[in-house]
């Protein structure tokens, strides 16, 4: 059979490249980004009486309506900002199939869509899908800033998204309230859509506040932001996120959604609807990340490896320049099947071939795993 592939230079993601080399070499897995321990009992249970009740069939398509009034309370509390739970929050699959739901209904066949790379690895294929043009705009090391005169510079009339990812993965830094007005001001009376990727909104550290699209009003009008459960709940195997969006841009949303997904599983939303009542559900969150990022930078403060503090999200980058020549790929490889410590180099997050040495670790762990993971590292000499 003659199969014409839609991603022919698609490989396997690196997370699942480097989960699958520390199972095999027994290594310590700081490489992909999920937690090493369970989420909330009380979540659990919650779910348990749902699913035992019988709330086991299709839920409505934006999702059910309980759940969406929760979280439209929920970015009340966060962000002081009044979303309509009706028309302008839906209940996706995780935070990949909405961004991937909202590129395919706004990109059409040779519309550009501007990245920030290094990128989360879903957003470049998932435009390439939708037959749109990724334009990519390169950060730099160490603190991986936007220059948004340089952005201004790439926009042209075949512009129609840019996506932005705060707090963000791979790097750990975050947008300040003046980068969200500069871009308000770039894409203001433009026919650009902003897709926002704020899956990590609630771990930000060092009393800094996770700066929303949400809670700039002229931009909330041109943007879908996307969160996930899977991130704020420590349960990244559920796959349960939502969008908000103007209702303009959330009917359009819907209109692909109720197409490749239609609803997203029933007892987990039952479930959320009544956790996500408590606020002290997710406002620990930075307190509790933040100590972990803490211990990982302080056991390995001596070492060769060089850091500028992450701001947001469970990731930490290193620059490991000092000790080794490598590649990052096969830094990471090294690290992994010789020091017993797997992480994520930064290179596939390009699209474009870097020399920058750099790794990331993911923080998201037990202190026992960060202990026994820094102890292996500071093996490394210069
Ligand atoms: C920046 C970013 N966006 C989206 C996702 C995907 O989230 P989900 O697991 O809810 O699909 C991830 C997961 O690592 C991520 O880091």
């Amino acid at each position: 059979m003659d199969i014409k592939s839609k991603l022919p230079k698609s490989e396997t993601t690196i997370f699942s490249v480097m989960t699958a080399l520390a199972a095999e070499h027994q290594a310590i897995n700081l490489g992909q980004g999920f937690p090493d321990y369970d989420c909330n009992e009380d979540l659990k249970k919650l779910i348990n009486k749902y699913l035992v009740e019988g709330r086991n069939q299709y839920c409505p398509m934006p999702g059910l309506l309980a759940l969406r009034e929760s979280i439209a309370e929920k970015i009340y509390k966060s962000y002081e900002v009044d979303i309509n739970p009706k028309d302008e929050i839906t209940v996706t699959a995780g935070a990949t199939q909405a961004l991937f739901t909202a590129i395919s209904a706004f990109i059409h066949s040779g519309d550009e869509v501007i990245i920030f790379e290094p990128a989360y690895d879903s957003y470049y294929p998932s435009i390439l899908l939708a037959g749109g043009i990724p334009k990519p705009n390169r950060l730099y090391a160490p603190d991986f800033k936007i220059d948004w005169n340089e952005l201004k510079d790439m926009i042209t009339d075949k512009t129609k998204m840019i996506i932005i990812n705060s707090p963000h993965n791979p790097t750990g830094t975050s947008l300040e309230e003046q980068d969200l007005l500069n871009l308000q001001e770039i894409v203001k009376d433009k026919n650009i859509i902003v897709l926002s990727d704020e899956v990590y909104e609630h771990l930000i550290y060092d009393e800094n506040q996770h700066q929303s699209v949400l809670k700039f009003p002229q931009l909330f009008q041109q943007c879908i932001a996307v969160y996930s459960f899977g991130k704020t709940f420590h349960s990244t195997g559920w796959k349960i996120g939502y969008a908000v969006g103007p209702d303009h841009l959330m009917k359009e949303f819907r209109n692909v959604h109720q197409w490749n997904v239609f609803s997203v599983n029933s007892f987990i939303q039952y479930a959320l609807a009544d956790y996500l009542k408590n606020s002290e559900n997710y406002e620990y969150l930075p307190n509790f990340f933040q100590s972990k990022r803490d211990l990982l930078l302080s056991e390995l403060e001596n070492s060769p490896l060089k850091s500028t503090p992450a701001s947001g999200t469970y990731f930490q980058v290193f620059d490991y320049s000092k000790i080794s020549d490598l590649p990052d790929f096969e830094f990471a490889k090294y690290l992994t099947t010789e020091i017993g410590v797997a992480a994520i180099p930064i290179s596939p997050f390009y699209s474009i071939e870097i020399k920058e040495q750099n790794i990331r670790l993911c923080f998201a762990k037990k202190e026992s795993t960060l202990l026994n993971a820094t102890k292996n590292l500071r093996k490394l000499r210069k």
